[in-house]
């Protein structure tokens, strides 16, 4: 049997045909939140690099499919059979969107912490790994103490190459390797020199995995173009926001290894042995990580996604996104109390995720005033990459506080925190000129409002 609901929805709600220069529609854009100062305003969401708003394509597709949801995989059902097929399609369809090799596999997962830890679990044995000390926890942790050799920031995307290249050059070439790298940071929104890094990866015989959480959503990906081994993401940063994951790639050491989960779907067939233990038969497709009952309605969501975007045109969303980006670098650049977070310097191409702080402000305190005064929604903190803001901010290992004490960081104090904006195929121009004004209003005027430390956050007094 062949599903044709996805044709159908697309064709019914066909929401992603936004004109150039245009925002696609997200659930979202007329929610209004209220200020401490009096009155609504529209949310502007610029956390997109955190969790991005879900497509309203995304939403109308798993709207249509809900009624026709069944368990996949074993039922006989009508409904059943229809939503397997969806399932597979679905992976299908994020192959298609990655460029993945035919003989890729593509593991659905929770989100791209899974898809790494996946891996990590799968590795062969002997196998180190080479991981920047910049990447986000998610690529920095997953692997076990005694493989893993972090390397130092580099502070061009040339010496990022030179760095690897070197690591790998020193190590026994004998045994297995991997190279874990994000292709556009989660801090700076930069891009790394990925396919640079794989051919030296594949040149002293290790393998690469890309995280792609940061990158999927603004930029086309193409394992077979960047020669990358696998390629993990998130749907939640895809506007697909039904946690699901991918991990994407090579089918050799994950049809190898020991299932990352044990149980049903898994498995093929399971007996009793005379002994009284089990024999079991592994699948060797993806199923064989995926044990359980899958989420069919994040791949469904996630394979909507990649369509949308496709369909969207990644040419015209790039290029919107960069003039974004090109204003509020400017914008930010015209205030000189702000500095911009950067790795590889002003010229790297980057994409809408763009941390800072502003000399004399706690960046809590800046971002809570944000947020109760603009109803502009960013982020502060550490932003999961500690290693990588510390050396950016220059501050050593130490907690940064709340507003208890917003003054206390006196002109030429460094920072503890950042603040970080992020933004994507939703955003509209006026949230970047209301971010922008807010930025220059809080800096001169200052916040109109009393904030307090209330559990850790910094929120308005009252
Ligand atoms: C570069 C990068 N990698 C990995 C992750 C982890 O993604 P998730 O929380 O969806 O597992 C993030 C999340 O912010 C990220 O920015």
């Amino acid at each position: 049997m062949s599903a044709t609901l996805h044709t159908a929805t697309a064709t019914a709600t066909a929401a992603c045909g936004a004109p150039r220069d245009e925002p696609l529609p997200v659930l979202g854009r007329d929610v209004t939140v209220p200020l401490v100062t009096g009155g609504e305003t529209g949310y502007a969401a610029l956390d997109y690099a955190a969790s991005a708003p879900a497509l309203q394509r995304v939403w109308d597709d798993v709207a249509a499919y809900a009624p026709y949801y069944g368990s996949v995989h074993r039922g006989a059902g009508y409904l059943s059979q229809l939503s397997t097929d969806l399932f597979e399609q679905s992976r299908a369809a994020v192959a298609a969107f990655l460029d993945c090799r035919p003989t890729d596999q593509v593991v659905f997962t929770r989100s791209t912490t899974d898809s790494l830890n996946l891996l990590a679990a799968a590795l062969p044995a002997g196998c180190r790994v080479f991981v920047f000390e910049t990447e986000h926890h998610a690529s920095l942790l997953p692997w076990g103490d005694e493989q893993v050799t972090y390397l130092n920031a580099p502070r061009t995307p040339a010496e990022a190459v030179a760095t690897l290249e070197r690591a790998l050059a020193d190590r026994d070439r004998h045994g297995p390797a991997l190279v874990c790298v994000t292709g556009a940071s989660n801090v700076t929104g930069e891009l790394w020199p990925v396919r640079e890094l794989a051919a030296a990866a594949h040149a002293h015989g290790a393998r690469i995995v890309l995280d792609a959480a940061q990158l999927a959503p603004h930029h086309p990906v193409s394992v077979r173009d960047l020669d990358v081994d696998w390629v993990a993401f998130s749907g939640h940063k895809l506007y697909a926001p039904f946690g699901s994951g991918v991990l994407a790639g090579r089918a050799d050491w994950l049809r190898e290894a020991r299932p990352y989960l044990a149980g049903g779907g898994a498995s093929r067939t399971v007996a009793r042995r005379e002994d009284g233990g089990v024999d079991v038969e592994w699948h060797t497709t993806a199923a064989r990580h995926e044990a359980g009952s899958p989420n069919v309605i994040g791949a469904y969501a996630i394979a909507s996604a990649c369509r949308a975007l496709t369909e969207a045109g990644f040419d015209a969303l790039v290029a919107r996104e960069r003039r974004l980006v090109a204003r509020i670098r400017e914008g930010l650049a015209a205030v000189p109390e702000v500095r911009v977070l950067s790795l590889f310097g002003d010229d790297a191409p980057r994409v809408g995720v763009i941390s800072f702080v502003v000399e004399g402000w706690n960046s809590s305190h800046f971002a809570a005033a944000l947020s109760a005064e603009y109803g502009i929604g960013v982020r502060d903190g550490l932003f999961c990459a500690h290693p990588l803001v510390r050396t950016l901010l220059g501050s050593a290992p130490q907690e940064p506080g709340a507003c208890d004490a917003p003054e206390a960081r006196q002109p030429g104090e460094r920072s503890l925190n950042a603040i970080r904006v992020s933004f994507g195929a939703g955003t509209p121009d006026e949230h970047v000129e209301r971010f922008l004004r807010a930025v220059r209003e809080l800096v001169t005027d200052g916040a109109k409002w009393q904030y307090r430390t209330e559990a850790g956050r910094c929120v308005p007094a009252v």
